[in-house]
């Protein structure tokens, strides 16, 4: 790593109750977004409806922090126990039974009651409950990792909780004030050479002071020089492969891409609409004509179909690293840009937006090569099966957060949406799906050797 924060020996404790707090305000504007009539529906349907993922968040920071970190009792057995565990879309297959057919879902009031009762625990045991930080006594709690995994664990739910209400249907959504759009003219194709060097993934145990247990073992690959697109692919330079008859060529598909855009009747990236008038955005309140310099959305399989139209490739995990954080003069960045925190004018991350932005619409971002959106602006997908770094140990906060999906069938995302909080920007932070999710908010770009 090149910048590393010690090792706790103290938590901020009025730091991380600002950012419960930060944390559940937020989650309760997302679920006002929704009419009641959409409570109990499910806006995709291998996932949860969505009263499931109100009572979701505050059940899982009472069991990760409270329970697992603190070994104090539960709040309330029944509805921890209801909302658990929830299902994630590449964790069961169509032929399972949807988790969840045959519950009977509390009312909003109920859900909401629990959720009060549980920020009071919550907020209650950060104030003044007696912390272990070296995890002797409870093993979740070493180094504060418990405490972590609620508080990241509600982050990330907020972005997928966006991309699920990004399928409901329009009426179905309060847009909270006047909306507005960055449109701008699609830049300019170019590309940035990069040296060959090293590049990190993950981080010693110990010396960042959260990571999730995916993000453990440092591992420093050599990576020969290559080219990448200094921009992500737009609508339009996809428009392109779309009208050459991409979906109609199984040449440019693998034989799982091919055999899924087949079976699902895939023709198109899921966020576009056809209209009479061309294609249209399909936006989280309205849809908009296709804005041209957006970076397109799609899923995996879709984005190595159009690498290979173009004869290049997805960037390897180690390739994104090194294209995000490497530099000239042989150090590692702390972000894309260099080490300053990340904000606003870096990238388009952090829920200050409901839709990308222009492709390099945020030149301070951009990395060492120039590269641009690297971190913001949808996730990158990469080539890289999602897999164990060297000693992976599974976090004792959340036991099966990673383990469950080393199964060859995922592969790395990195960088962050629109919808990222910026807590979870960092170098180590790796998201992964299967490569036919269509609804995440994915961009990619391509490389050559
Ligand atoms: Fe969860």
């Amino acid at each position: 790593m090149p910048t590393t924060a010690p090792a706790p020996t103290r938590l901020d404790r009025d730091g991380l109750i600002a950012w419960y707090r930060r944390n559940r305000e937020r989650s309760r504007r997302l679920f006002d977004l929704v009419e009641p009539s959409a409570y109990y529906t499910r806006p995709i349907a291998l996932r949860n409806p969505i009263v499931f993922y109100e009572g979701h968040l505050p059940a899982f920071s009472l069991i990760a922090f409270v329970e697992r970190g603190l070994g104090l009792p539960r709040v309330d057995d029944r509805l921890e126990r209801l909302f658990e565990r929830g299902i994630d879309p590449d964790s069961v297959d169509s032929a399972v039974p949807r988790s969840g057919a045959d519950t009977r879902w509390p009312a909003r009031d109920e859900v909401l009651d629990f959720g009060a009762r549980a920020d009071a625990a919550i907020v209650g045991a950060l104030e003044s409950a007696e912390f272990d930080l070296s995890g002797a006594t409870h093993r979740a709690m070493q180094r504060g990792e418990a405490v972590f995994t609620a508080l990241e664990h509600e982050a990330m739910h907020q972005e997928t909780l966006l991309y699920m209400w990004h399928r409901l249907p329009h009426a179905q959504k309060r847009a909270p004030g006047a909306l507005r759009y960055e449109i701008a003219a699609a830049p300019l194709a170019s590309t940035a050479a990069v040296p060959a060097g090293t590049a990190t993934i993950g981080a010693r145990p110990g010396a960042i002071q959260f990571g999730w247990d995916n993000e453990f073992g440092e591992q420093r690959v050599a990576v020969a020089g290559f080219e990448i697109d200094t921009h992500s692919v737009t609508n339009a330079d996809y428009r392109a492969f779309v009208a050459a008859g991409g979906y109609s060529t199984p040449a440019w598909w693998s034989e799982s891409g091919w055999a899924w855009r087949k079976s699902e009747g895939v023709e198109h990236p899921a966020f576009w609409v056809p209209g009479d008038d061309g294609w249209q955005w399909r936006g989280m309140f309205e849809n908009i004509p296709l804005p041209d310099a957006w970076p397109v959305y799609v899923s995996c399989d879709e984005a190595s179909a159009y690498a290979r139209w173009r004869g290049r490739r997805l960037p390897t995990e180690a390739e994104y690293h090194r294209a995000a954080y490497g530099s000239p003069n042989g150090d590692d960045r702390r972000f894309p840009w260099g080490d300053e925190p990340p904000d606003a004018s870096r990238g388009n991350f952090d829920f200050h937006s409901w839709e990308p932005v222009p492709a390099g619409a945020r030149p301070r971002g951009a990395s060492a090569w120039g590269v641009h959106d690297l971190a913001g602006n949808g996730w990158e997908w990469t080539s890289s099966i999602f897999g164990p770094l060297p000693g992976f140990e599974p976090m004792a906060s959340y036991p099966e957060y990673s383990a469950d999906f080393f199964d060859g069938q995922h592969y790395v995302m990195k960088g962050a949406s629109p919808a990222t909080a910026k807590e979870l920007i960092r170098p180590t932070f790796r998201n992964w799906f299967r490569p036919n999710y269509p609804y995440v908010y994915a961009k990619f770009r391509t490389v050559a050797c």
